[in-house]
């Protein structure tokens, strides 16, 4: 009798309940995936060179920005995955002039899209993929698959302090420009002083920066290809190439790494991380 109650609350739900919540401050709503399949929008799009399935894709989406109605082009959007990957992103990129478009990628749990290279899951139930995305240099980490949630949320340096540089460099500062190259690749995955919602890879500040122990040339390769520096079957950093991070954005991004290690803060709750 106790299985049959429980089978009658569980069995009973249907495939296709994957949902995805959309928080946009004053309004949150819900979609399911037949929902979504069912609009009016909903379009056949192919994918060239797909970042997670790495080959061409075709799928049924619909436009980013008409799920995102009233968000404002300097609002922040965090896209948060099932798995704790999440990407932020600047409504400005979604609302890009160039010619980039992005797209929610609906699975349809009748016809399932195939695992993931490697994997044994789908990028589903939800995945933002981007149709020209050379057009505005959307790089890999504007990808994020497995989605759960979209959330509105206040610039990063509000919501993080301990992630800003000091406030009296002057406005064309290399380090400004390297905080901001930070929070387009690095933060979907990364803390720094503690800032930052991901928790995928290590704090880059505390106890001690990247810039202090690797230097940085070794530094450099490292971001570059993590496994040319050292190699282990897990390692899950991606490179960055110079399509996506150009020379001139690794160097600023160096010097914010280093004006940083200047304002680090102690980690919660231990003693003070010890100096060389
Ligand atoms: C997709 C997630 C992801 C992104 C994006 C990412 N990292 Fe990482 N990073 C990791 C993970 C996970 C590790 C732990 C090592 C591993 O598994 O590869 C790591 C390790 C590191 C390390 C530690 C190396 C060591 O051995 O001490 C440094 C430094 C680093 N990342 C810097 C960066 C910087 C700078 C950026 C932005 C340009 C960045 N990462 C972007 C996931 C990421």
């Amino acid at each position: 009798m106790r299985w049959f109650l429980i089978c009658l609350a569980f069995c009973t739900a249907p495939a296709w309940a994957a949902q995805l919540t959309i928080e946009l401050g004053a309004t949150t709503r819900s979609y399911d995936s037949a929902q979504l399949l069912a609009r009016t929008d909903v379009r056949e799009i192919e994918i060239p060179a797909d970042v997670a399935y790495k080959r061409t894709m075709r799928y049924r989406a619909v436009p980013m920005h008409a799920l995102l109605e009233g968000v404002r082009s300097d609002d922040h959007l965090l896209f948060i995955a099932s798995d704790g990957f999440s990407a932020h992103m600047p409504m400005s990129l979604i609302d890009n002039r160039h010619g980039s478009s992005a797209w929610l990628a609906i699975e349809d749990p009748a016809h399932p899209w195939p695992a993931l290279p490697g994997k044994v899951v789908t990028a589903g139930p939800f995945y933002v993929v981007w149709t020209q995305p050379q057009l505005a240099g959307i790089g890999p980490e504007r990808w994020p698959y497995q989605l759960a949630a979209i959330r509105r949320q206040a610039p990063v340096a509000e919501r993080f302090p301990m992630l800003a540089p000091a406030a009296t460099l002057p406005v064309d500062d290399p380090v400004r420009r390297g905080f901001a190259v930070f929070q387009a690749n690095c933060l979907a995955c990364h803390t720094l002083n503690g800032g930052g919602d991901a928790r995928m890879g290590p704090d880059l500040n505390i106890p001690h920066g990247p810039t202090e122990y690797l230097g940085d040339a070794y530094l450099r390769l490292y971001l570059r290809d993590p496994q040319s520096l050292r190699r282990w079957p897990q390692a899950r950093m991606p490179g960055f190439a110079a399509e996506v991070m150009s020379e001139g954005d690794l160097d600023a991004l160096l010097a914010y790494l280093h004006h940083m290690t200047e304002r680090r803060l102690p980690a919660v709750g231990k003693a003070s991380p010890a100096q060389p």
